[in-house]
């Protein structure tokens, strides 16, 4: 089952600044956490505040605890997740990736090309995630295109990780 707001919001346990203000009504100020968040997030690091705050609008943080299976391969898959606070392992088809950590993401691959979860991705501690769904995931590119060059490097870095790893597979290590 793919980790969608239901399952979330099953496993959630609010940060209780979050829940407190969020029960006082204060729109405005139940956003100061999440912002506090993103900004220990390398991914925004040097957004102005206006697309800061668009961070804050098009996404939710949710927490769960370790052994939670945020993406099921091939399942199908709506949403795209930065860690914030703990570690991911990933099982893809031809073995485990690289376990990853506060400042990685995730889930973009479905949402670029609508095809199925690539992997399976477990929490391996509890985690703290920012989560955006597939229409605010467009919306947030589209207004920030330095998070699209950000991601896209990124992406780029993990092709080029894995043809080296296919390389040295059939190959043996590249010397040096
Ligand atoms: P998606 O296919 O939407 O869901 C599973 C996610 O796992 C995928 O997007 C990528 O974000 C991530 N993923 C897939 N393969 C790897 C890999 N080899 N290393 C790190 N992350 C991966």
């Amino acid at each position: 089952m793919e980790f969608d707001r239901r399952s979330t919001d099953r496993l959630l346990f609010h940060d209780p600044d979050e829940a407190e203000q969020a029960s006082a009504g204060a729109t405005e100020l139940s956003r100061d956490p999440k912002r506090r968040h993103l900004q220990r997030v390398p991914l925004f690091s040097g957004f102005n505040e206006d697309e800061l705050r668009r961070v804050a609008e098009l996404s939710r943080i949710v927490e769960s605890p370790a052994g939670t299976v945020i993406t099921h391969i091939g399942e199908p898959g709506d949403s795209f997740f930065v860690i914030i606070d703990g570690t991911v392992a990933v099982r893809t088809p031809v073995g485990a990736g690289s376990q990853l950590r506060p400042g990685d993401f995730f889930g973009e691959m479905s949402l670029v090309d609508g095809e199925p979860r690539s992997a399976t991705i477990a929490a391996t501690t509890d985690l703290r995630l920012l989560v955006v769904d597939r229409l605010h995931f467009w919306r947030l590119l589209d207004e920030t295109p330095d998070l699209t060059r950000r991601i896209l490097t990124i992406l780029s870095r993990r092709v080029r990780h894995l043809e080296q790893t296919v390389h040295a597979i059939l190959h043996g290590p590249s010397p040096g």
